[in-house]
């Protein structure tokens, strides 16, 4: 019998190319098909449904996204398209052939305000475009396939790729003092341990547990940017001094939600997803970084 189809769009980025790196005994069960924007290119919803009548996935993950925050202020148009129109379509698609869709979203839907985690239901005001963009891609991968699994993240990072992490080891290399904020806070997540997890619901699904709606994954812990530095500092054994700083001292085209922290049980309640704790993954990357 021939193995189930998973299209992965965002090969180059740093989930999917998480997925991509997850080791066989993980991913035995599926065949895979890993695409960048060669491949398909969600700036152009009207190549989609080319690439369907190819290619009939049995799971589409759409890890693809236009991630780039403070440029989407002013790259509205390029952004929707890429985090909104093409989801939707790719939705419609993949419910025309009763294929689940699994698309990442993100903590920036909520406006940051709260004060204690965000349920999966608690209300949604996104304070920049990149976060309404993802925000309409929820709703219309939802409002498409009745398979779709919407989950949200926060605070990514890997050895692939841009993020925080590689950037501050990189600077702590070049600068005796760092200043980072310390009033936005989070919970980070290793992109290794959401890809894991990813595989972990699509096997549950093949075995007949399948719940679908929004979920949300970052791993446990809940930090500021700062304490992310300093333990970022500490465990790269970096000798450089890491200062708190308020957001006020660091302006940026795009508003940082102020506290991002997200209940993550659905994950442990219905698919039996153990989390993992921030520091052990951050020790986890950064040990691969060195080695
Ligand atoms: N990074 C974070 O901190 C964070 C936080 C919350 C949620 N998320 C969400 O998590 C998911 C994965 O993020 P990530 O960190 O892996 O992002 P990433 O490293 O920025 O990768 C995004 C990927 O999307 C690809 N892409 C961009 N525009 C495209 C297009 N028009 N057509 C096809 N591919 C396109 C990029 O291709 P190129 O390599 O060619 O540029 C890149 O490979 C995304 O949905 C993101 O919104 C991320």
């Amino acid at each position: 019998m021939s193995k189930p189809l998973v299209v992965v769009t965002g090969k180059n980025g740093q989930l999917g190319w998480e997925i991509l790196q997850l080791p066989e005994s993980l991913k035995e069960q599926f065949e895979f098909l890993f695409t960048g924007r060669e491949e398909l290119d969600l700036a152009k919803p009207e190549t989609i449904p080319a690439f369907f009548e190819k290619n009939k996935p049995a799971y589409f993950i759409n890890c693809a996204a236009y991630t780039a925050v403070d440029k989407a202020e002013q790259e509205n148009e390029l952004a929707y398209k890429t985090n909104a129109e093409s989801v939707g379509l790719i939705a419609k698609h993949c419910a025309s052939i009763d294929a689940v869709l699994i698309t990442i979203s993100t903590d920036y839907v909520f406006d940051g305000n709260g004060k204690e985690p965000y349920q999966i239901n608690t209300k949604t005001n996104p304070i920049n475009y990149y976060g309404y963009s993802k925000w309409v891609g929820e709703q219309l991968a939802l409002a498409n396939c009745p398979k779709s699994i919407v989950i949200r993240t926060s605070w990514v990072y890997s050895t692939h790729g841009n993020n925080f992490v590689k950037t501050m080891l990189r600077l702590m290399n070049e600068r005796p003092e760092l200043k980072v904020v310390s009033d936005q806070i989070g919970s980070p997540t290793y992109a290794a341990d959401l890809a894991e997890t990813i595989l972990k619901m699509m096997q549950s699904i093949q075995n007949g547990h399948a719940h679908y709606g929004i979920y949300q994954y970052s791993n446990t812990g809940v930090i500021s940017w700062y304490d992310f530095a300093t333990a970022i500092a500490k465990l790269g054994s970096k000798n450089c001094n890491v200062l708190p700083i308020p957001s006020s001292a660091y302006p940026t085209p795009a508003k940082r939600p102020g506290y991002s922290v997200m209940d993550c049980s659905g994950l442990v309640n219905d698919y039996g997803i153990v989390l993992k704790d921030w520091h052990s993954s951050l020790a986890k990357c950064i040990g691969l970084l060195n080695s």
